[in-house]
């Protein structure tokens, strides 16, 4: 039987700024999805990170459903509606668009998918960061798929030996979606050249070269492609197939003890460190840090098991409080060099009419 994992997450309003979604918005989202997914899903659960809500479906009906991406939207439009009435800040702000059009790519909220038949035993974990962008994963990603020093299976097990299939889409371009497929270990210096700039080159998909299937599904979509002008961070979601042909669940999240400093956090226009956070986890200092939270599941015939809170354990308590101590280091410079993002990628606009203001104030000196 082919399973379809979908997670579908957005950003529909929040308690005291872009902290938490109240208990009601998360209700009714729950009861929308509870109340129409007869005949349509297997399974499904409410999570959320920080301001993000996201609802993790399983079914049969593969991926890009027109019927499974409506109720997704409908359901998060029933939360939107209640975080109206509530007067939750930013109340529906991913929801970008205002009729559906058979799929909630390019709508505004991330989507992750994937397809597969069912092994015995189906491990995958299931990611989702807030106050960040998509490339946040390019990191964690490229370790655990193509470095033997973080992913000993590399080495150890055949199947892993044989490499894996990165596509890496460019973001920037809003034309069409522009990727490539590059494959580990041949092409490992042009996946990291791309993954270098994870503004723009954001890991898509994960393949086994051994046996093609797909262990990785990200959450590409920008909001500020979407909207036309700069908006809320991305806050992508993603989905990880594990163990076996796949990289072990302790080697997916090995990396995230780096906490690398990513974009993020502040109005969307700072670099943080990335805090890996307990299941339904606010967001606090700087508006940030940028979060990242990971919930393992094992599905067996589309039925899910309870969630097992991946970074909740004390190891995790020793990497949080090393990430906040980066964080400190990195807000005592305030605005200056790479404290703050690129022009390109800060979310507001004001700077540009200052500098513009400034430039007809220059003088060449003789
Ligand atoms: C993401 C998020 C941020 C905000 C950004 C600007 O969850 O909340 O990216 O969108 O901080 O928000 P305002 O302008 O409302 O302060
Ligand atoms: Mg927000
Ligand atoms: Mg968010």
């Amino acid at each position: 039987m082919q399973t379809t994992i979908s997670v579908i997450k957005a950003d529909i309003g929040s308690i005291g700024g872009h902290i938490t979604p109240s208990i009601k918005v998360l209700e009714a989202v729950n009861r929308y999805v509870d109340q129409h997914s007869y005949e349509l899903l297997v399974d499904f659960r409410i999570h959320y990170t920080g301001d993000d809500i996201a609802i993790l479906m399983t079914h049969t009906r593969g991926m890009e459903d027109r019927d499974i991406h409506k109720l997704a939207w409908d359901a998060l439009m029933a939360g939107a509606e209640q975080a109206k009435m509530e007067g939750l800040y930013g109340a529906g702000q991913d929801l970008l668009k205002d009729a559906f059009s058979g799929n909630v790519k390019g709508m505004g909220p991330a989507v992750a998918e994937l397809c597969f038949e069912e092994r015995p035993n189906e491990p995958f974990l299931f990611f989702a960061a807030d106050k960040t962008d998509p490339g946040v994963f390019n990191l964690p990603l490229y370790l655990a798929f193509s470095d033997p020093m973080n992913t000993p299976g590399l080495i150890l097990s055949p199947e892993l030996g044989r490499g894996f299939e990165f596509t890496i889409m460019d973001v920037s371009n809003t034309e069409a979606d522009r990727v490539i497929k590059l494959k580990t270990p041949g092409d490992l210096y042009d996946i990291a050249a791309l993954l270098r700039n994870p503004e723009r080159y954001v890991v898509e998909s994960i393949s086994s070269n051994a046996t093609g299937e797909q262990s990785v599904a990200v959450a590409t979509s920008r909001l500020h492609n979407i909207a036309g002008k700069y908006t809320g961070k991305d806050d992508p979601v993603c989905l990880v197939r594990v163990q076996k042909q796949f990289p072990a669940t302790g080697e997916i999240i090995a990396p995230y003890h780096i906490s690398p400093y990513v974009a993020g956090a502040m109005r969307g226009s700072h670099q943080m460190p990335l805090m890996p956070v307990k299941q339904s986890s606010t967001i606090s200092f700087f508006d940030g840090p940028p979060i990242v939270s990971c919930a393992g599941f094992c599905v067996h015939n589309g039925k899910l098991t309870e969630p097992t809170d991946v970074f909740d354990h004390p190891f995790w308590d020793h990497v949080r409080a090393r990430c906040s101590q980066k964080a400190i280091e990195m807000r005592q410079q305030g605005f200056f060099g790479p404290a703050m993002l690129p022009m390109d990628e800060l979310e507001y606009t004001g700077i540009v009419d200052r500098l513009e203001a400034l430039n007809g104030k220059f003088e060449l000196r003789a």
